[in-house]
């Protein structure tokens, strides 16, 4: 995220709203992401999957059921799976009114809408490829959408963008494709493992609770495909305690549903 001296010198960790801010908007839509923007926070993540018809949107479950009213706007369709549905039927559901009245009509966005509001609010964007083993193909759409969005070009590359995945071999063909952008690999290999992984990625990204001084000293011990130390991103940290914990052990940025929380309790520190 940042230059790797600054680490050595304390410096604080960057805070990313896991899906926007979920705790104040519902997850993975504009008004999540414009709530970010409004609390001051740069870096937001989401999620990215696919139509039956192909087009990619941002959603965290694979089916829309519990972030969507689908299941009463279509009740003959269960498990509701995102890619049995048609991007028109997507764009009819509201993604809103489940988390509050007040984001009823909010929509599950296109990936190009958001792209499109992140830019416009200019944050940045921590983008995972979510369950991409049932979306042959995703990470090449991926490219071809982000370059049509212009969020190919150096810039934005080098400041504004990582694309992340649970799925290494996911991960690995992103990166073959476009091996400009940093790419984050979710998950906590052993460091016996972590040169495997630094061929393809940039960030090891962990769930914050096995997260140990130790264990981030040997991911910054290896260099990512770009010659630069890896990057820890630790996740879902929403407690202001727990986050300084992480900042004190080294991390690099931490993934949180209450961003202006850790956000304040880190400046403090
Ligand atoms: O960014 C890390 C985090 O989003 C991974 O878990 O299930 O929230 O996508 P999940
Ligand atoms: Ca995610």
């Amino acid at each position: 995220f940042g230059v790797p001296p600054a680490r050595a010198a304390g410096r604080i960790p960057v805070t990313i709203g896991h899906r926007g801010v979920p705790v104040r908007a519902p997850e993975n839509t504009l008004a999540s992401i414009d709530t970010a923007a409004g609390l001051g926070v740069r870096w937001v993540e989401n999620d990215v999957q696919r139509t039956r018809d192909g087009a990619l949107v941002v959603l965290h479950d694979t089916t829309l059921r519990r972030t969507t009213d689908v299941e009463r706007r279509f009740p003959g369709r269960a498990p509701w799976k995102v890619a049995d549905f048609t991007l028109a039927e997507v764009e009819k559901l509201d993604a809103g009114s489940w988390f509050d009245r007040r984001f009823a009509g909010e929509r599950v966005p296109t990936l190009k809408r958001y792209l499109r509001r992140v830019e416009h609010n200019r944050q940045r964007l921590l983008l995972e490829i979510k369950d991409p083993a049932r979306y042959p193909g995703i990470e090449r759409q991926l490219v071809a959408e982000l370059r049509g969005s212009g969020w190919l070009g150096p810039a934005r590359v080098r400041h504004d963008l990582v694309v992340q995945s649970f799925d290494a071999r996911s991960l690995r063909t992103f990166h073959r494709l476009r091996p400009d952008v940093r790419t984050g690999f979710l998950g906590a290999p052993k460091a016996a493992d972590l040169r495997a992984y630094a061929g393809f990625a940039d960030q090891i990204n962990p769930s914050q609770r096995g997260v140990t001084a130790g264990w981030v000293r040997s991911v910054h011990a290896v260099k990512g495909p770009h010659g630069r130390p890896l990057e820890v991103s630790a996740w879902t940290v929403d407690d202001g305690d727990r986050a300084v914990a992480l900042a004190r052990m080294g991390v690099d940025a931490v993934i949180s549903n209450a961003p202006q929380v850790v956000e304040a309790a880190l400046a403090e520190e």
